[in-house]
């Protein structure tokens, strides 16, 4: 089964100086793969200066907009971003897996909530796309955006927000906050930390009032965002974040010669596309995911960070640890799901299932 699409570039709209949003069309028949939930993103591979590179990027419409759109914020250096906002144009075709991600909770259409949402510079990307699809699914809900950038040159979907403000009169606030930019009131400027936030709560924001907390920005602003929200009686699983993916990430190709070294070794089973193969790895310093490549297994990747979770597993046996964590919740590892990019094993033998989702 091919794991990645063709879809066409059919509009490049600048944002800012340095972001563009990228309206994307699958061909016919890949339609329903594309199909997405509100929040989800996109896995793209490039080949660029003879290496693969692969990017994630969120989708920033609502699922009834009929439109797949991802917003590129260029990062210095960042040779996919770089590329999309320079030479992508109207009529190439790139490639990219179905949508994926849980940065969502289930619509419930009668309910009348009050959502929370923090956005840090393209950390917007996401939180747009639930902003989109809540304000036509959920008629009663509400929700407060408190939306970080340095500047106001750097707001990326500001006119958008705008409008959406307007049509839906009173069930859309957004508080801007920028860090170099002076605003009226000085609660507005700065960064977003701990100490702004509870200032937003002795005025602005009612946090008893709040239902559901969603979060996408840099790993720091999203735990001092998560502290204070846990300190005002808003619990975990009432919070949902998504780690803004530049933030981390790895390139490379897979540790083949790592896993031909003469050290003690462990028995790998993986299950992927209906196919299982048993493999020795070795115990130390390699994850089930370079694993797997190393033996030619076409085994889903992007970050290789343990951010975006585009390497979610099941293991079915063995012990193992995760380097690190940015993606999966609590629910989904007590139910054995892993990041194999993330995934070490402890012990002899190691189960691993790439077809259950
Ligand atoms: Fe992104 Fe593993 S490849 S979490």
């Amino acid at each position: 089964m091919a794991r990645f699409f063709p879809l066409t570039v059919t509009e490049i709209r600048p944002e800012t100086r340095d972001a563009v949003a990228i309206t994307l069309t699958p061909a016919e028949a890949d339609r329903e793969a594309f199909r997405y939930v509100q929040g989800q993103y996109l896995t793209f591979r490039k080949e660029i200066d003879g290496e693969e590179l692969r990017r994630s990027y969120s989708i920033c419409t609502g699922v009834d907009d009929n439109t797949l759109r991802i917003g590129v914020k260029r990062v210095q250096g960042g040779a996919f971003s770089n590329w999309a906002n320079t030479e992508l144009k109207p009529g190439d075709v790139v490639e990219a897996m179905p949508p994926a991600g849980e940065f969502n909770a289930p619509i419930e259409p009668e309910s009348d909530r009050n959502y929370l949402m923090f956005a840090g510079g393209s950390g917007i990307t996401p939180v747009l796309g639930l902003i989109r699809t809540l304000l036509l699914r959920e008629p009663r809900s509400r929700i407060t955006l408190v939306y970080a950038n340095r500047s106001v040159n750097t707001i990326m979907f500001r006119e958008e927000l705008e409008d959406l403000k307007n049509i839906h009169l009173g069930r859309l606030a957004i508080l801007h906050v920028l860090e170099n930019d002076t605003q009226d009131l000085d609660l507005f400027t700065g960064r977003v930390d701990g100490a702004k936030i509870k200032r937003l709560f002795n005025g602005w924001i009612d946090p008893q009032s709040v239902d559901m907390a969603f979060i996408c920005g840099p790993e720091p602003m999203m735990l001092a965002i998560a502290e204070a929200l846990r300190e005002n009686g808003i619990d975990n699983s009432r919070i949902k974040f998504e780690l803004f993916k530049t933030a981390l990430r790895r390139n490379g190709k897979a540790a083949a010669s790592v896993v031909e070294d003469d050290g003690p070794k462990v028995e790998l089973t993986i299950t992927l596309d209906g196919t299982t193969r048993s493999l020795q790895m070795p115990r130390k310093g390699v994850s089930v995911l370079e694993a797997a490549l190393a033996s030619d297994m076409d085994a889903p990747w992007s970050c290789r960070a343990g951010v975006c979770s585009t390497c979610r597993a099941k293991v079915l046996e063995g012990e193992f640890e995760l380097e690190a964590n940015y993606a999966l919740e609590d629910y989904e590892i007590e139910q054995g799901y892993v990041l194999t990019c993330q995934c070490h094993p402890l012990g002899d033998k190691l189960v691993v299932d790439y077809d259950q989702h």
